[in-house]
Order: structure tokens, then sequence, then C-alpha cells
């Protein structure tokens, strides 16, 4: 597979265990496997007594059960277990896409979308959503983009890495936009769960359209991105078969204990989530007088769901340097803007339960 560089995932992976505080996490406060086990009485013994043979390629039944039980529509047949919501995205792209395929992509957003659609041989047209508009995605311009070549496209939402959720009549437009030809809608719902306000949270794609792509996930908003498994849910059998075909390439099937625990997560997800979202609400307030204090150099549109933001920066000069000075001189990561194609931006994290002391760090770098 020829494909571009992974920024976002690059300079992660050069700073994020050197800098002691992050304030640029996408990922909320992670639970340990005691927390797990302590969720169901017999999940520490059942994970001690199972054995680690091959698992089901599509996922254990007790996973697809639990996964399925998330949605309205789906059965467990529904379900194809991933080693990550990474791996889904993989299979999603590459499976459904070909050379002369079109992509409508919606941007800025994580990096793999874009790379991935390239690398499968497909056009790939962002559908841009611009701060002015307060982020807001523009329908005229989706319309206007899709033509007789478009065979997908993916949004996601709760979106990184604005912090907003689609707007329900916008997403009940795109799903007419896509039914109307039949176009692969893959909702990328990996932050679903941490919309700030519990009522704008949106039917997930599955529910909402025949052809989508729901990818769910428990790295964000249940606080466990170590686990490694996620899922894809879709009511596509064709395109759900192709994924799982492919997935024989990658993983052929997922982590025994993975699945297990995963399993004990998601009949506790609203649970999990609650907790998430408690860290979210908690320290927005705290991102707000930040901000405020520095108007000088930040302005953003406040984040209505999800653990990050967006702000605009001025003032600073090369916002790359900037950040990485301020992570090797006072150990609190920002992420600059630079990974999405946006210079003139930071991403701001704040559902680590350290959030209070890695704002105090930037405050103490920015005296
Ligand atoms: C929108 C989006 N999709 C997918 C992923 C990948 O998630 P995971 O780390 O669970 O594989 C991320 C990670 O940041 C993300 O932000």
């Amino acid at each position: 597979v020829r494909i571009d560089p992974f920024e976002i995932e690059r300079y992660y992976e050069r700073w994020e265990f050197a800098a002691e505080l992050m304030l640029s996490s996408s990922d909320c406060e992670s639970l340990s496997v005691a927390d797990l086990f302590a969720l169901e009485p017999d999940a520490e013994r059942r994970l001690a007594e199972l054995r680690l043979g091959y698992t089901e390629v599509a996922g254990s039944r007790e996973l697809r059960a639990a996964a399925a039980a998330l949605y309205a529509s789906a059965g467990e047949d529904d379900i194809l277990t991933v080693a990550a919501a990474e791996e889904g995205l993989f299979l999603a792209f590459q499976a459904l896409l070909a050379p002369g395929d079109e992509a409508i992509v919606e941007v800025p957003c994580y990096g793999s979308p874009l790379a991935l659609a390239r690398s499968a041989g497909a056009a790939v047209l962002p559908w841009r959503r611009r701060l002015e508009d307060g982020w807001r995605h523009d329908l005229d311009e989706l319309a206007a983009l899709v033509g007789e070549r478009t065979r997908l496209i993916y949004v996601n939402s709760p979106h990184n890495p604005t912090g907003q959720a689609l707007d329900a009549d916008d997403y009940a437009r795109v799903v007419e936009v896509a039914r109307e030809r039949g176009i692969i809608l893959v909702c990328d719902e990996v932050y679903r769960g941490l919309e700030h306000d519990e009522a704008a949270r949106l039917d997930a794609g599955v529910d909402a359209y025949e052809h989508a792509v729901s990818l769910g996930a428990v790295s964000k908003a249940h606080g466990l991105p170590g686990l490694r498994v996620a899922w894809l849910a879709s009511r596509d059998g064709t395109a759900l078969a192709a994924m799982r075909e492919l997935k024989l390439y990658t993983t052929i099937c997922s982590s025994a204990p993975a699945e297990l625990l995963l399993a004990v997560a998601l009949r506790h997800d609203a649970e999990l989530v609650r907790r998430s979202r408690g860290f979210v609400l908690a320290h927005l307030p705290l991102i707000d007088a930040l901000l405020a204090r520095h108007g000088d150099i930040f302005s953003w549109v406040r984040p209505t769901a999800g653990p990050i933001g967006f702000p605009r920066i001025s003032g600073v000069g090369d916002v790359r340097g900037w950040c990485e000075g301020i992570a090797a001189e006072h150990g609190v990561l920002l992420l600059p803007g630079y990974v999405y194609g946006m210079d003139d931006h930071v991403r701001l994290g704040f559902g680590r339960a350290d959030t209070g002391a890695a704002v105090e760090r930037l405050e103490a770098a920015l005296a």
C-alpha cells in the first residue's frame, strides 16, 4: 500500500510520551483493567479462563450482540469487529473504493480518511468546513461535489478537530443526498456520546441509512484507547462482506482478551460515557477562561461535542515550532494545526483528569 505520511500520528509518536502533560489529546481519562473487572462480578474470572485460540472473523457472538444492542436497527450479523477504529477506516476505504471512484471527505479531518481514499486510487473531493461559518457544513457545496462517480462520503460527528456536532437537519440532508445515488456513507462515530448536550446526539449512521457504515470505538468516549478493538456496523451486506474479506489480510480476527473486555464495556456503555462527559464538561470552562485571558492570540468557535477544540492562533510566529518549544521546555503538549493542513490553528483537548494542571503549565509557558 502506497500511502501519504500520517502527520497527526507522526507528531504524537514524537511527542506524546516525551511531554509530561497532554493538553491536546482526543481521548478521555482512561480506565484500568480493574475498573472494567469491577463492572461485572465474573469478568475477571472469565478473562483468566479465556482460551487464547483464534476468534471468529466477524467477532465473537458476545461482542457482536453487545455492539448491536447500541443500535435500533442492527443485529449481530451487521457487526464486524476490528483491531481499533484505525483498522475500521483502513478496511472501509480500501475495500469500498477503487481507482476511478470519487470520495467526498469532510475537511479538516483526522488524516487517515484522506490518505486511505487516495491510496485506494480514488479521487478525493474535500468538503471544507470553515471557521468563518462557525464550522457549519455547506450543504450546497456537498450537492455540487456529488457526481456520477461518487462512491463514498465520509462524515465525522462529533468532529475531530473542531469539536462540533453535525446539525440534525444537515445530517438528514447528507443522508438524502447519499440515498439519491446509493452512495456509501461512512459515519465516523468514535466520539459519539460526548455531545455536550445529550439532546444533540444523532441517530447512528447504521440506523439512519441502509448504505451507511458506522464506525464505533471505545477509545474516546469510554476511556479505553489501549484496548485496541472496535467495530463497524452496516446493514449493507455487500459492503460489510467486502470489509470482512479484506480483514483476512490485516488481522484475520481480533484479539480474544480485547473482545471480551470490550463486550463488558459496551454492556455498561451509558455509565462509561457519562463518566467521560463529566471530565469534558468540567474542564471546558478552564479552557474558556484560558482563551479569554489570551484573546490576543487565541480565537475559537466553542466546541459543542467531544473533548477537543480547534482555536485559531496568531502572533506566535511558526505555530509548529512554538508548540514544540512549549512541549520541550514546559512539558505540555498542544497539537499544531499543520497536521490538518491548517497552520494557523492548534488543537486543544480537555478530557483528561489532569487538564487543570496542563492549563496551569501552559499559562506559565505563556507568561
Ligand atoms: C475521527 C477519528 N477516527 C478514528 C480515529 C482512530 O481511533 P483509534 O485510535 O481508536 O483507532 C481517531 C483517533 O483520534 C479519530 O479522531
